[in-house]
């Protein structure tokens, strides 16, 4: 099973895409996290996108469809992946197709989770991550269950996003509604875009995504 979510910066995509992986053993690809991997080791590709990602523009597409051609070549992936921030661009989604193709391979579904932008901001910048092994969580909406311990490793070292600040939160807004809503339309045409309601809470967002994974929703 391969599947795409489609939202905007702070929709959840990162946070359903790894309890999927939990749940179904379908692979978090999220090229937000490739790119992030790459600056902090100092790459050319890292050095290249570092100025771009802090000002909340889009990486050009032949670098970060490079990225993902090599990444789905993994034997990981052969379970099936779940793309999180990747296509975001017309010209992304059609490299995707060719690159499927080739390999015999398609797109379950396609996710949109659907949000009130309003309320993408106090997400964002209230999002913090676990320096140890990542798990993800927002002053808020999702703490840890015993303050400032990560549930998962019990390590006590959290970290920020450098481009997690109000003005990059809001260029990324609208980066998001100038180059990737006409993706949806694009997957529409396809038959296989589903939408679910972003704006409920982390556990019934998981239930909705569950649902459509198990066929059971239509759209
Ligand atoms: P990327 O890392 O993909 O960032 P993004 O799309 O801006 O998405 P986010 O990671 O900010 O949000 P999310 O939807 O994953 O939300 P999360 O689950 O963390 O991209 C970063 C940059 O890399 C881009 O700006 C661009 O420069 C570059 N880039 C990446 N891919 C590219 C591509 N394909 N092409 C070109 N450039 C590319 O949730 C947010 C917070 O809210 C968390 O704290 C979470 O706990 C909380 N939360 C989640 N769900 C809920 C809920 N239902 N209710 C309440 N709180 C919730």
């Amino acid at each position: 099973m391969n599947l795409i979510l489609l939202g905007p910066p702070g929709a959840g995509k990162g946070t359903q895409a790894k309890l999927l992986q939990a749940k179904f053993g379908v692979i978090q690809l999220s090229t937000g996290d490739m790119l992030r991997a790459e600056v902090a080791a100092k790459t050319e590709l890292g050095n290249k996108v570092q100025a771009v990602m802090d000002a909340g523009n889009l990486v050009p597409d032949d670098l970060i469809v490079a990225l993902i051609a090599q990444r789905i070549e993994k034997p990981d992936c052969r379970n099936g992946f779940v793309l999180d921030g990747f296509p975001r661009t017309i010209p992304q989604a059609q490299a995707l197709d060719t690159m499927l193709t080739t390999k015999g391979l398609k797109i379950n579904h396609v996710i949109e989770i659907r949000v009130d932008d309003q309320a993408m901001v106090e997400r964002i910048t209230g999002r913090y991550t676990c320096a140890r092994c990542g798990a993800g969580y927002h002053n808020t909406f999702n703490q840890p269950k015993v303050a400032d311990v990560c549930d998962r490793c019990g390590s006590t070292e959290f970290t920020r996003r450098s481009d997690d600040n109000e003005e990059t939160v809001r260029a990324r807004l609208k980066a998001y509604h100038a180059q990737t809503t006409p993706i949806a339309a694009f997957y529409q045409q396809k038959g296989v875009l589903r939408g679910i309601d972003g704006m409920a809470a982390i556990g019934e967002v998981e239930r909705q995504l569950e649902a459509v994974v198990d066929g059971q929703r239509a759209c």
